[in-house]
């Protein structure tokens, strides 16, 4: 089982300044609430309760007036701070004593998922108990992500960060599920020809040891990152779409958080103080009239 998660939410976030100057990437809205709440929103449908946010030197205040602890989601949020970007691995050397000797899950702070089955998804492979694994989802342009091959039992046979050679169009989404032995593992790593500690280097080491399982996000569901201020107001739109059709939140935390029975109404009713007379906070008041 893994019951323990990682949102790696540091980065300079340098494509998208000015914005990003004075405001940590993972604080800026897409539509309604900031950034982090989606990621943090996809551990929480995984079942994740006990969560460490990695952010920027120098950040952590801003994250800490939004998200102070867990208390009001029943979950527990630590942070760590980390000195300078250094690849997604660092996530694992850096959070090395959070995670002790559990399994444990990554999610990149801004990754965007969607989908109806997505839910059970999560609860799936949140169940992995030895190896690895993570989440495919089709691309249109494979060279800027990290990319895996499957054959035809749906096992992955290559994986290359982005292969300047068409091979494949599957990219490997930045939600990842470990067992243990990642923090050994990522450690032994070196930093690649971009400078950094690559996630698909590690990935690696599970495939050659055929641990390493695949599952793969349909054509109904969406993956989107928002690495760019073109994708972030991309996501932004499909977030408002759907929730101005249907009337309902995506990542809303505290709603996951009481249907998952891990508060009550009394929280939902602190949570609509601390937000204040917003949108956010008449749509809280519904969930609990
Ligand atoms: C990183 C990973 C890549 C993965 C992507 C998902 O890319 O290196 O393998 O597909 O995240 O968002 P980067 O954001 O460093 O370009």
């Amino acid at each position: 089982m893994i019951k323990k998660g990682i949102i790696l939410a540091g980065g300079m976030g340098t494509r998208m300044s000015p914005l990003t100057k004075a405001v940590n990437k993972q604080l800026l809205p897409i539509y309604d609430k900031p950034l982090i709440f989606y990621p943090l929103s996809i551990l929480m449908l995984a079942k994740i309760k006990d969560i460490l946010i990695i952010v920027n030197k120098g950040q952590l205040n801003q994250y800490k007036k939004l998200i102070p602890n867990g208390d009001n989601l029943g979950i527990k949020i630590s942070y760590l701070e980390q000195e300078s970007p250094k690849g997604l691995p660092d996530a694992f050397i850096i959070g090395e004593k959070f995670i002790g000797k559990k399994n444990v899950a990554l999610i990149l702070g801004d990754n965007f998922f969607y989908g109806q089955n997505l839910s059970k998804m999560l609860i799936n492979c949140s169940k992995l108990n030895r190896g690895a694994r993570v989440i495919l989802h089709k691309v249109q342009k494979p060279e800027l992500f990290g990319i895996a091959k499957v054959n035809n039992l749906k096992k992955i046979t290559t994986i290359k960060e982005k292969p300047q050679k068409f091979f494949s169009d599957l990219a490997i989404t930045g939600l990842y599920f470990f067992d243990n032995n990642v923090v050994k593992y990522a450690k032994k790593l070196k930093p690649s020809k971009r400078g950094e500690l690559e996630i698909t280097d590690l990935l690696k080491k599970y495939l050659s040891s055929k641990k390493l399982k695949a599952e793969q996000l349909g054509r109904g569901g969406a993956w989107l990152d928002t690495g760019s201020i073109e994708d972030f107001y991309k996501t932004t739109l499909f977030v408002s779409a759907i929730e101005n059709r249907q009337g309902l939140k995506i990542a809303c935390i505290e709603e996951i958080a009481f249907l998952n029975k891990w508060i009550k109404k009394k929280h939902i009713k602190k949570a609509i103080k601390f937000y204040g007379n917003c949108n956010y906070s008449s749509y809280l008041k519904k969930i609990i009239t």
